[in-house]
């Protein structure tokens, strides 16, 4: 697969909050292509971040694509709100909703691309009946809930088995689906993991962790790293 067909989402998550607009523009402007935007409920999960209002206020900031990872149990009322406030993307965990179909339909109603996202212990087979209103899979590397944890090991054979899946519907249907990956992603795993089938890649701490400092490239570097890692695959 060639290295333009790879994407690179850095989660917000790891962002200066008390500068997000501007964090925004310079991850895209550094050659990153969405924005992965952390929604956490502590309810779902034990912490607490973002909703709409914070999503209505970035989007003037950057025509890249915004991919809300929602965090939250039940999703369905929140859905109609980001897609109101600008998402692009909407994913939730099928584990929030109690109709994934239902979820899933209301997200593409609301005119975004709609995705499910797999905690690390949460089967695939949860893709069985779906695939049709599926634009996106996201696989979680890490337990959901806080950003700089370390990739576990076992995403790589599950990402593998997603990928063989997505493959063969995409003989049968022509459509694309992407399989992102998100938690614990760096330079020094992301050829591996785009090799085991992952084609986007959520990366919080590793972008925005790379230099809080006063050199405004700062990051451009850690972005180049990522795709130059992703071109030897
Ligand atoms: C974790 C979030 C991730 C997180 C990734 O619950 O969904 O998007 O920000 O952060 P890193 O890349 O630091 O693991
Ligand atoms: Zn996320």
């Amino acid at each position: 697969m060639p290295s333009r067909d790879f994407l690179i989402a850095p989660s917000i998550l790891s962002a200066n909050f008390a500068k997000l607009g501007e964090e925004v523009a310079q991850v895209i402007a550094a050659g990153a292509d969405w924005i992965h935007f952390d929604v956490m409920d502590n309810h779902y999960v034990p912490n607490l971040t973002i909703g709409p209002l914070v999503c209505e206020a970035i989007r003037p900031c950057t025509e890249a694509p915004i991919d809300v990872h929602l965090m939250v149990k039940p999703v369905d009322r929140i859905i109609p709100d980001f897609a109101k406030a600008g998402a692009n993307i909407i994913t939730f965990h099928p584990e929030a909703s109690e109709h994934v179909d239902r979820s899933l339909g209301l997200i593409r109603d609301s005119g975004c691309q709609a995705g499910l996202v797999f905690n690390p212990a949460t089967p695939l087979h949860y893709l069985d009946h779906v695939m049709d209103k599926l634009d996106l899979v996201l696989l979680m590397s890490v337990n959901p809930g806080f950003g700089g944890q370390s990739f576990i090991p076992a995403t790589l054979a599950k990402l593998a088995q997603a990928r063989a899946r997505l493959d063969a519907y995409e003989r049968e249907s022509g459509r694309h689906i992407r399989l992102e990956v998100d938690g614990g992603v760096k330079v020094s795993n992301i050829a591996e993991i785009a090799r085991a089938g992952a084609d986007a890649f959520v990366a919080g701490s590793a972008v925005y962790g790379a230099g809080r400092d006063s050199d405004p490239h700062r990051y451009d570097s850690v972005i180049g790293a990522l795709r130059a890692e992703l071109a030897k695959v």
